[in-house]
Parts: structure tokens; sequence; C-alpha cells
């Protein structure tokens, strides 16, 4: 029988309105009535700053629009779906055909490995770097290169660019898991060399975090190489990685042999709507730029006291020489309710941390200081 007490959809929006609805649902998402911060927890909680998500959650804007978003759940997300995909070729400064949306970058990870590697079309990659692409080349039954890293933990472009039959080479700059960036003069360099038959796919997830001059973004050089496609997600700096939004910049073309991999309408109202209210909110790339860089040089300054070095960092998470074994450092925070990346294998002494919170991170430092004492 149905729920006499049980409100429809329709009916709690409508009887709520959607800010109201809003207020309503705070306390589900974790949220206190003053703040729109859903990592203010208790403090028993798990501190987690193992997956490079944004501590502070998203844009005001997001949640209110993904709270009107109810309404519009019974229908498929075409027209929204167009209207992010306009917004992100302004953004960009491209045309629309020239962008792809998908399901977290994740989505555009997969569709390009899926597009452009075989069994006689390598997939070259860093060594470390994000292991996506390299674990979806299986399914193309393509083998894959990984070249290390050079000394400075940028990408080796010069070696990448020896490998033959590549299909795609994937650049992921900043580079997760060291959160170095290869330089743009290397970057150019590389493009101007990579023969047009082989793609190239530039993973720019982290790339709102950066503030060196000698990065930059790869998406105004689309225009000038047809074998260039650019990633990007709303999963960091928009701190949406659980709504799943990505998309890619590339030429038309790319774009339709990227499509052609795709599950149709596979992006979910709420990560639309999310989205677009993101891209109207100035303050949240910003704000989510200037919190991570104060929290990472606080850290920085403590490990320094400290005399720990690490990678220097142009992301949300850094990567720290522990100087030992970092698989059983992993499991003893993890004991201690804070979580942190998992074991890179090239890396085997290094321990890759997210930048949460001020107060996250004062937690973390005081478990670091208990283990390595
Ligand atoms: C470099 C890089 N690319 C892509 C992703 C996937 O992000 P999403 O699918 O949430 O956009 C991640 C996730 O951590 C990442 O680190």
């Amino acid at each position: 029988m149905k729920n006499p007490t049980a409100l429809s959809r329709r009916g709690f929006t409508k009887l709520l309105g959607a800010g109201a609805a809003y207020a309503a649902l705070r306390p589900a998402l974790g949220l206190s009535e003053s703040t729109s911060n859903p990592t203010e927890t208790k403090s028993s909680d798990v501190v987690r700053l193992s997956s490079n998500e944004n501590p502070y959650g998203p844009s005001p804007a997001a949640f209110k629009a993904m709270t009107a978003g109810f309404s519009l759940a019974w229908r498929y997300p075409d027209e929204r779906q167009e209207e992010l995909v306009e917004a992100l070729a302004k953004l960009n400064q491209v045309s629309k055909e020239q962008i792809l949306s998908g399901a977290g970058s994740g989505e555009i990870l997969k569709v390009a490995v899926a597009a452009f590697t075989g069994p006689d079309k390598k997939l070259v990659v860093g060594d470390p770097t994000f292991e996506a692409a390299a674990g979806h080349a299986k399914a193309s039954h393509a083998e894959v290169m990984k070249v290390k890293l050079n000394a400075a933990y940028a990408h080796d472009l010069p070696k990448m660019l020896d490998v033959p039959s590549a299909g795609l080479h994937y650049v992921c700059n900043p580079n997760n898991p060291t959160a170095s960036i290869t330089p743009k003069a290397d970057l150019r360099a590389f493009l101007a060399k990579v023969p047009p038959t082989t793609m190239v796919l530039v993973d720019e997830a982290y790339h709102h975090f950066v503030e060196s001059a000698d990065y930059e973004s790869v998406i105004p050089l689309v225009k000038d190489y047809p074998n260039l496609m650019v990633a990007r997600t709303f999963s960091k700096v928009y701190g949406m990685a659980g709504l799943r939004c990505g998309y890619c910049v590339a030429q038309p073309d790319k774009i339709e042999l990227l499509r052609a991999q795709q599950a149709w309408e596979c992006l979910s109202i709420m990560a639309i709507v999310a989205a677009l209210a993101s891209l109207g909110d100035n303050g949240q790339v910003e704000n989510g730029r200037k919190n991570n860089a104060d929290v990472r040089n606080y850290v920085c300054g403590e490990l320094d006291k400290l005399k720990f070095t690490y990678i220097p960092s142009h992301a949300n998470f850094m990567m720290i020489d522990m100087r030992r074994e970092v698989k059983p450092l992993i499991a003893a925070f993890k004991e201690r309710k804070v979580q942190v990346g998992r074991l890179f294998p090239p890396l085997p002494n290094f321990m890759r941390v997210t930048i949460g919170t001020k107060p996250q991170m004062e937690r973390f430092l005081a478990v670091f200081k208990e283990l390595t004492a």
C-alpha cells in the first residue's frame, strides 16, 4: 500500500519550491543549516584524501540547480545537454561540433582508447600516470607502452615519440599521481612532431589548479592539430565527482569518431544542470584554486619543518617521499581513519595525498607525525 505520508516528487517540489526543497534536503546531504560545505562533518569521520576530490564540494548554484532539476527527471536530457555543449563551446572558444560531453572525463578516456588504439595501434602512456587509459586498452587488444617520466617528473615526450606504431599518446598534464607539469614548450614541440595519423589525448583534469607560467592548456592548439584531443572534467575544481560530467575538445571529425563509441544520452540531467550552473559561478574556480594553494602551502611548510621532501605540486594533491615502503603506511593511515592514495608501483616510497581542508590536513599531519616519529 502506498505510504499515505509520502509526497510524490512533483508534489514535493510544488509544495516547497526549489529553494525550500534544497533546504529540506540539506540534512540528507550532510550539510548543516549554515554551510554549503558537505565536508563539514563530525570529527569522528574518516578523512578522505585518496581520490583528489574537491573538499569544498560543488558550487551552491549547482545544488540549487539540481534541486530544481528534480522536476526534469522524467525527460531525456537532450535539450539541456545541448545547452551544456553550447556553454562549453563558448567557454573554450570553439564550435559546438568540437565538444563531446561525457559521463566524467573517464568516459572520454575510454572512448578515445576504443576509437584510436587496437592490435596494431599502441597506446603510449607515461609511467607512472593515471591508469584508466591503460586499463581500457585491454578491451581494444592494444599493447600499452609505458614510458618513464623524466627526472623532473614530466612526460618524456621525445621517448614517447620514439615508440613505433603508436595509435594514441596519452599525456596527463598536470600528471596524476605526481602533480607535476609537462612544460608548454615541450608539449608544443611534441605536437609538431607527432605523425598526423597518431592521435594525442591531453588530459587536463587538474588544469584549474596550475599557477606556473611554464604550463598552458593545449585547447587553443586544437585548431592547428587535427590529431589533438583534450579532456576536461567537472570532478575536480567544480567539485562534482559523484555527478559524472566531463568533456572533450577536438576537431569535429574526431568528435564524431569518439561519439560513435559512446552510449546515447549518457549524462544524467542532474550532472548537466549542475555543470551549467557551475559555469555561471565565477567564484567556484577562483576560490577552489586559492583554497587549494593556501592549504597546500601550509602542508608543504609543515613537511619542510619535518624535513620530508615532496614533488612540487601543481594540482590538488601531492606526492611525498616517505623514504620507506609506502604500502604499510597507507594501511596504517587507514587504521587511523585517514585515507591516502593508492600505491603507484614505479614510486614505491611515495605517498599521494589529496589536499583537503585545513582541519583535514591538520589531522593528516598529526597522523603523519605519529607514524614517522
Ligand atoms: C588525470 C585524471 N583524469 C581523469 C580522471 C577521471 O575523472 P572523472 O571521470 O571523474 O572526470 C581522473 C580522476 O581522478 C584523473 O585523475
